[in-house]
């Protein structure tokens, strides 16, 4: 038995936008954003969603996956950089929304998008001494960058849920390697103040800060490996799609593999099959690299158990972490395709009154009793004398409509709003 992830799902926001609309109507040229950063869509959080239902919404189908080891549950960790309060962690949110067993330990991580990583470590190491229990560890994060930003086009939301225990190949989705590669610096590439609604960023320094810690981490890796295998796959932490590729060049020089052509190959093959859902997202900071996964895992189903996989995982501030694992037999089934093809599309106009409802929605006096969901099972209704209100929509009749897969409705109140 090893530490491993036995499943995963992923939660994302109802609408999304083009961003061949969004480049014309900013004025930029498209290509800069379909070539230039490899983002198709992104996703936009409407009313009704913010990180805690998006997180419960992954962990909700995740446990739906596995009745029998929701009462195993014994650790609950929330990896986020968009929390919604300064005491309360997310993970005791989800621990009530979720109906998760009282003995359980539940708090939150923070270090930018290396939070979920955090959880996943410390999960794994939970799982050795807790070798018959489950740890439930989710990443949900709100990507908002200043309108009109060279950011802005690199926004997105939502949350990957993980179980995570000790597996024998047979039960695991990734059986992860103990050996991890870590590099962390002081720097101020990227940060989120707590007094505003978007992030702080130094665009092209972060890009370099990102390429740095890669180097470093997988430096400290080779350190400690004798027998360096080659992964079938490389997963990176995707803030736009095209960083992958500026991280997978990295790490080829880095191996003495300097010819492009060579390059362009191998990116082809072991890195662009994991980057298709991130395209239609966005960034989704602390679940960025899970993304990844779930989309590998869509894209090549059954044909990945038993090969290798390489993992990049950075934080700004910054946190970089390079680690391995081996794929088992079960393979994830996360719908990622079919969540999508029920989105909302939005167009830059109702982007932009979305976006403003929901930093509306973070100010105490927003509750709105009858607030009509996303289709999700739990709705954000907003802030009534300082507390955060959420809603159970999970019925008998809504576990029917889930499983036929019924379509994700649109309510009378967002429509009111975009
Ligand atoms: P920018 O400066 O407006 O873009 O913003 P650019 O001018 O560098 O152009 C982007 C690319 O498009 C370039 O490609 C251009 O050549 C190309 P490159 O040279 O880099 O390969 N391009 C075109 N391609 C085809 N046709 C065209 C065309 N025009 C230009 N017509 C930037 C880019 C990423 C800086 C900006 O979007 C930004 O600030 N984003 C937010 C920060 C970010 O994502 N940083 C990534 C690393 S840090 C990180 O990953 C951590 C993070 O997730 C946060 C956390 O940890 O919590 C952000």
């Amino acid at each position: 038995m090893k530490g491993s992830i036995l499943d995963l799902a992923v939660a994302m926001p109802r609408h999304y936008i083009k961003m061949e609309h969004f480049a014309a109507e900013r004025d930029i040229e498209p290509n800069k954003l379909l070539v230039g950063l490899g983002i198709e869509e992104m996703a936009i959080c409407a009313p009704g969603e913010d990180t805690v239902t998006l997180a419960a919404s992954a962990a909700w189908e995740l446990l739906e996956k596995h009745p029998d080891k929701r009462k195993e549950i014994g650790l609950c960790i929330a990896g986020t950089e968009t929390g919604v309060d300064s005491a309360k962690s997310l993970a005791v949110y989800l621990h009530g929304l979720l109906k998760l067993p009282s003995a359980c330990r539940v708090f939150e991580t923070k270090h930018a998008c290396y939070a979920g990583t955090a959880a996943l470590q410390m999960a794994l190491g939970w799982a050795h001494q807790h070798p018959k229990r489950y740890a439930l560890i989710i990443a949900s994060d709100i990507a908002r960058y200043e309108r009109h930003s060279p950011g802005e086009p690199t926004q997105g939301g939502g949350a990957v849920a993980m179980l995570v225990g000790m597996a024998d190949a047979a039960d695991a989705l990734l059986q992860l390697s103990p050996i991890s590669g870590l590099h962390a610096s002081d720097v101020n590439d990227f940060w989120r103040p707590s007094y505003q609604s978007t992030a702080m960023v130094r665009g092209k320094y972060s890009m370099s800060c990102y390429l740095e810690g890669l180097e470093a981490a997988y430096l400290d890796y080779r350190r400690q490996v004798d027998n360096l295998s080659v992964p079938d796959h490389l997963l990176f932490h995707v803030p736009f799609p095209n960083m992958a590729q500026k991280a997978h060049r990295r790490l080829m020089e880095i191996q003495g593999m300097t010819q492009r052509d060579v390059q362009t190959s191998d990116f082809a093959l072991r890195v662009s099959p994991s980057l298709w859902a991130n395209r239609r997202v966005g960034n989704i900071y602390t679940g960025s690299l899970y993304l990844a996964l779930a989309g590998l895992c869509e894209r090549k189903g059954q044909e990945l158990a038993g090969q290798e996989v390489a993992l990049f995982s950075y934080g700004s501030g910054s946190c970089s972490e390079y680690f391995t694992g081996t794929f088992g037999q079960r393979i994830a089934q996360p719908r990622l395709e079919e969540m999508m093809s029920q989105r909302i599309e939005v167009d830059i106009h109702q982007y932009e009154r979305l976006m403003d409802a929901c930093i509306r929605m973070e100010k105490n006096g927003s509750y709105q009793l009858d607030l009509p969901g996303t289709g999700a099972p739990y709705t954000y209704t907003g802030i009534h004398q300082h507390e955060r209100i959420y809603r159970n929509n999970v019925s008998r009749a809504y576990r029917r409509s889930h499983a036929a897969r019924a379509n994700f409705q649109s309510s009378p109140a967002i429509n009111a709003v975009v």
